[in-house]
């Protein structure tokens, strides 16, 4: 009679040498980040984005949406979803940084169960910004293991960095995103005109994020920033001759490098830039900091002792900081005490494996890997910023 073992190595799963049963699969990803001006006001449904409707006639989607956007657009959401025989059930939540919490995700959650979704063919919908985005995506992730969301940005730090992804995450105790998945949506649509209501601070604080990915990787960027930094924050992004290239450089920025490390594998990613000291401070800071505040903060410091290290040159980082100063971002606040940033470090440096990788601009729209920024470093950097912020 055959053995039993030879049966089971036909099926490539048991090693027979080393007693081991060995699994591997792999988990394609592949969704569409679709930008549409004034997406709401179209007449047809988009099943690419939204999801199949039903034969029935019966279809429904949950729709997850930020209590301001809702005031603002809910009405033209909601006609856009009833002109095309879809039944929306609205979850409207106040999405802020100190309710981006577990309980918050509980509380889709509820609703999701309440409902009885169908698990496969009633995509969830996220509208907001990156807090519901992100508190959204946990959900989604969390609910029987998986089930299918699309994210809609309604924010500037949501259209270019936190919307496209496929990061989910909610802060734990006093660490910010310490908890959460990877987790990719269906779909997401960029809709820039959500930027219309967008209060000027919140534009500011995405403009952290646009300006990271000019300085780290797109020096064509950087330089449509300067050309219109002055401007474009008052024009919300709508009409500006630059705005359109600006959003479109900042996303397909963003995306080769996320795409190329969904996973977060290699730790050495340039779009840490900004993020080493920031989720120290801004948790420290909350709610006085907003995240991109608190990326500007981090990345300015890191200016300076990449000046410090003759990686940019005087006039480099002048015409960065005039950049700076045109977008109305903070470049040091009270709560950056060596200590803090030294700890900060170390914590980021424990996320890294053990090593700093802190991105540094290398000349404008390049960037490069250190691992041994020094206390004293840090100390020179601050000092400098003390003295540009007064
Ligand atoms: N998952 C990721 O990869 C990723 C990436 C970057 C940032 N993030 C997260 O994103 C969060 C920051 O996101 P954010 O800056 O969008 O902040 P946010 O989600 O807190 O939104 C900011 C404010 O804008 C309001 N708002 C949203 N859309 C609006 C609109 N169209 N008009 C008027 N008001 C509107 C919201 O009610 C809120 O008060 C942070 O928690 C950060 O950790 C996640």
């Amino acid at each position: 009679m055959q053995p039993l073992l030879l049966k089971i190595r036909k099926d490539k799963v048991f090693d027979a040498n080393s007693s081991t049963w060995k699994v591997s699969s792999s988990l394609p990803i592949e969704y569409a980040v679709v930008e549409r001006s004034g997406f709401f006001f179209q007449p047809d449904y988009d099943e690419s984005i939204f999801g199949q409707k039903s034969d029935d006639g019966m279809t429904r989607r949950l729709i997850v949406i930020d209590h301001i956007v809702a005031k603002y657009f809910g009405d033209t959401i909601k006609s856009y979803f009833s002109r095309n025989d879809i039944h929306v059930e609205f979850l409207t939540l106040t999405a802020d940084e100190e309710l981006k919490v577990a309980d918050t995700v509980f509380s889709v959650l509820n609703k999701i169960i309440d409902l009885k979704l169908q698990r496969r063919s009633e995509p969830i919908i996220a509208i907001g910004g990156g807090v519901l985005l992100d508190i959204v995506g946990l959900a989604a992730s969390l609910y029987r293991r998986g089930t299918p969301y699309v994210r809609v940005p309604t924010t500037l730090v949501g259209l270019i960095d936190a919307g496209i992804g496929i990061k989910t995450g909610v802060n734990y105790d006093t660490h910010k995103n310490r908890i959460g998945t990877y987790y990719s949506p269906k779909s997401v649509l960029l809709d820039a005109t959500f930027l219309s209501t967008l209060d000027e601070r919140h534009l500011r604080n995405g403009m952290a994020e646009i300006l990271k990915m000019a300085l780290i990787k797109d020096a064509d960027l950087f330089s449509l920033l300067e050309e219109s930094a002055h401007q474009i924050v008052d024009d919300k992004l709508q009409s500006h001759p630059h705005s359109q290239a600006i959003m479109r450089h900042s996303i397909q920025s963003m995306l080769e490098e996320l795409e190329k490390n969904l996973w977060e594998k290699d730790l050495e990613r340039l779009v840490d830039f900004g993020h080493t000291f920031s989720p120290t401070i801004e948790m420290k800071a909350l709610p006085e900091l907003l995240h991109g505040e608190a990326v500007a903060i981090d990345m300015a410091i890191c200016i300076i002792i990449a000046h410090g290290r003759k990686l940019l040159t005087n006039d480099e980082m002048d015409r960065i900081f005039q950049v700076y100063k045109a977008l109305g971002l903070p470049i040091f606040h009270s709560s950056c005490e060596i200590k803090v940033l030294c700890d900060a470090l170390d914590d980021a440096t424990s996320h890294r494996d053990g090593l700093q990788r802190v991105p540094l601009p290398k000349g404008i729209g390049e960037g490069i890997f250190v691992h041994d920024i020094s206390e004293q470093e840090i100390k020179d950097a601050v000092m400098v910023l003390k003295e540009k912020a007064l």
